[in-house]
């Protein structure tokens, strides 16, 4: 017979287990990724225009996602809460302009934010569900207008060139945080910029300074193409 010490010592040990297991699903900050079509386009693999048409030329949403401050970050935390489209019917026309799939086939949205809810949004949904993740991301984006930052310092989509540190100093001159800049190659082989990268307090409502950035290394000398 079992002493009462000794299930004690298990419930216990099965309390710890549970914890941890809770703990694991936790996250420190997002990161929120937005992306610019040009660049998206502008490589060997090229883009499609999702179905409802050619989305505007401005940045669009890629992704809000949950990471560690060591840089490591959750994915697929919860199997048993997949993307259900009924849950967010009332965003889809505005997450179609702020949200656009440029993937191939043409798709009408769905794929690309099923993947980015499974993937990222299971991982915080302790603190948004479906619907609260991808209206914060939405909220995000008319909170960091890029393109509007880029150009009020002279720097448009046009195929020229610019420095790294003056496309990072007109992100942060307008939006106050520092970002982070992920350059793709063209067909050519030149960098372009390609995502930007902001970081998100834990209620997914205001940027922060990031606390680490991801890996990754643009040229000094940067393109910003048309789309
Ligand atoms: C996120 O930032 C807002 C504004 O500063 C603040 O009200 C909120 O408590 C913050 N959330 C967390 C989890 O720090």
């Amino acid at each position: 017979m079992e002493s009462k010490g000794s299930i004690l010592l298990k419930l216990l040990l099965l309390l710890q287990y549970l914890s941890l297991l809770c703990a694991a699903q936790d996250f420190d900050f997002f990161y929120f990724v937005q992306q610019w079509p040009g660049s998206y386009c502008d490589t060997e693999k090229s883009c499609c225009y999702p179905t409802s048409g050619k989305p505007d030329a401005d940045f669009g949403i890629h992704g809000l996602w949950p990471n560690y401050n060591d840089g490591s970050y959750p994915s697929n935390c919860d199997p048993n809460n997949p993307f259900n489209p009924s849950q967010i019917s009332d965003l889809t026309s505005s997450l179609q302009s702020n949200w656009p799939t440029l993937a191939c086939p043409s798709g009408d949205g769905i794929t690309f934010w099923s993947h980015e809810w499974n993937k990222h949004g299971t991982c915080s949904e302790s603190l948004l569900k479906q619907h609260d993740y991808f209206e914060a991301a939405l909220s995000l984006r008319q909170k960091a207008n890029l393109l509007q930052a880029l150009k009020t310092a002279g720097i448009e989509p046009s195929g020229g060139s610019y420095s790294l540190s003056s496309i990072k100093g007109a992100i942060k001159d307008a939006i106050g945080y520092t970002p982070f800049i992920e350059c793709n190659v063209d067909s050519s082989g030149n960098s372009q910029l390609y995502q930007v990268y902001l970081c998100v307090n834990t209620s997914a409502s205001d940027f922060i300074e990031c606390p680490v950035f991801p890996g990754g290394k643009c040229g000094s000398d940067i393109q910003f193409p048309s789309f």
